[in-house]
């Protein structure tokens, strides 16, 4: 018995796809952020809702149990994850979804063995979720360390993926031809292989990037799914997360100078980031606390760059009461924000809104860099990647024509960090050598913190 008639079934798949346009629409601003979050959980609610009774009612204790067990692993992961691990967090998610499609897609596969219109879909799904599935494994073993987050290549490589490629695409057409279930399984490991093969090169800064090109891909196999399950809303869904990781994919590769294609296949040409750890023992001029506390407090205009370090250390709060504080005194104080700061699109936006910095405080990119000419003091905490002039000067370097912010032009600069070791991308950053630059040494909150206590007392 179904609970719910056709037409409420698809006025409830209309209101829950509307919810999911409204949460993409309030994403894309830090300020509608949350709300956009909540109306794209509720539409998901809805529709899980809508499917479940409007369903047959079979099966029912398994799908609960399959629910409940989801939600006990999902629920305290996500709360309890680091904001420095949520790369890794959308990365496993976005596998999940993929692996989810492709099993769903196969085990269609009898459903629909008269259609082979169907079966095209089926083949697509499986492919392109299996190889978002092992894909999104790969970078969330890279970022998490398990694995070295070098480009992992092997004599031949490229040869193995054309092979590779071509035995799902003779696969594919057997399955679609015959629908034949021995060779959905064989075409469901080939994916699996696709998608290890397609990550493993990818290099150091590039990873998230490849994250959200495998949500781009993971949406493409739900929509995919939504054909061969005959469910509009997964098409709509789908789509919406196909487009939009697409999008992403594009503006992020761009806001670090690459291409995809480029991030992708780089390694092979031997360009991708392959990040060096070396500790640089050339000689730097560090100052104390106590002279970074007078310089920001006398100072004009001050600029404050944050990083990834500023995450890993937790100083948002610190960085917003020092602002306050200089605010406080008469010093003009920005927050000039990097489009990759930090490890995802967003992070520092995130990081300080926690700390309640006011949106107008953070100026993007464009906005900063003309402002840096007339700035007295640049504060760079936890960030070098994206001020390292080698992304203009260095051509071959990893990070050559991503834009940087120009903190070079600023009267004196700071950097806070703990030691001479390299960002992101492994190089070293010329700007610390420069006569106009001093280091304060420590961990970003504890530098902050004496830092603020200095301006207080100045
Ligand atoms: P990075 O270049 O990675 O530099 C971070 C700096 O923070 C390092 O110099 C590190 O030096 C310092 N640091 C780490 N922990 C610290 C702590 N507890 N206290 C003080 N300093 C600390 O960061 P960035 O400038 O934000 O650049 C981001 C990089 O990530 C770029 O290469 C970018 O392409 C890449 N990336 C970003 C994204 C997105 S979407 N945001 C995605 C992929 C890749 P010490 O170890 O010496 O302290």
């Amino acid at each position: 018995m179904n609970l719910l008639s056709p037409e409420w079934t698809a006025l409830l798949y209309l209101v829950a796809a509307i919810c999911f346009i409204l949460a993409l629409k309030g994403l894309s601003s830090p300020r509608s952020a949350r709300r956009g979050n909540l109306i794209g959980a509720a539409g998901a609610l809805l529709a899980v809702l809508t499917l479940f009774f409007s369903m047959k009612m079979e099966n029912i204790p398994l799908i609960l149990a399959a629910i409940a067990l989801g939600s006990l692993i999902a629920v305290p992961v996500a709360r309890r994850v680091h904001m420095t691990a949520m790369p890794q967090l959308v990365g496993a998610f976005n596998g999940v979804g993929g692996g989810a499609a492709a099993l769903v897609a196969f085990l269609e596969l009898e459903e629909h063995s008269a259609s082979p219109w169907i079966r095209v879909a089926i083949v697509f799904t499986m492919l392109v979720g299996a190889i978002s599935f092992s894909g999104s494994a790969v970078t969330v073993a890279k970022l998490q360390g398990i694995i070295s987050g070098r480009p992992l290549i092997f004599p031949g490589m490229r040869w193995v993926m054309v092979l590779v490629l071509a035995a799902a695409a003779a696969i594919a057409v057997l399955l679609v031809t015959t629908g034949d279930g021995m060779w959905g399984g064989i075409l469901l490991a080939v994916g699996l292989v696709a998608g290890l093969l397609l990550v493993f090169p990818v290099g150091g800064a590039d990873v998230p990037i490849v994250i959200s090109l495998l949500n781009a891909f993971t949406g493409l196999a739900v929509a995919a799914s939504g054909v061969v399950l005959g469910n509009v809303l997964l098409v709509v869904a789908g789509t919406l997360v196909g487009a939009s990781g697409t999008i992403l994919t594009r503006v992020m590769a761009q806001a670090m100078g690459r291409s995809v294609v480029g991030t992708m296949f780089g390694a092979f040409r031997g360009g991708s980031t392959a990040g060096s750890t070396a500790i640089s023992d050339r000689p730097v001029k560090s100052m104390t606390a106590q002279d970074v506390g007078v310089l920001l407090a006398y100072a004009q205009k001050v600029v404050i760059v944050p990083g990834y370090g500023l995450a890993v250390a937790q100083g948002q709060h610190t960085i917003a009461e020092l602002a306050q504080v200089l605010e406080a005194r008469g010093v003009e104080v920005i927050f000039g924000i990097h489009p990759v700061a930090g490890r995802m699109p967003g992070h520092m936006n995130v990081l300080l809104a926690e700390a309640n910095v006011p949106y107008e405080s953070l100026k993007e990119m464009s906005e900063v860099n003309p402002e840096f000419k007339t700035t007295d003091v640049v504060l760079v905490v936890g960030a070098n990647d994206v001020v390292n002039p080698a992304a203009k000067t260095t051509p071959g370097s990893p990070i050559y024509g991503m834009p940087i912010l120009e903190v070079g032009d600023a009267g004196q600069i700071v950097f806070l960090k703990r030691s001479m070791r390299p960002g992101f991308a492994g190089i070293e950053n010329e700007l610390l050598f420069d006569p106009k630059t001093s280091l304060l040494f420590g961990d970003a909150k504890d530098s902050l913190t004496q830092v603020l206590t200095a301006v207080k007392e100045s």
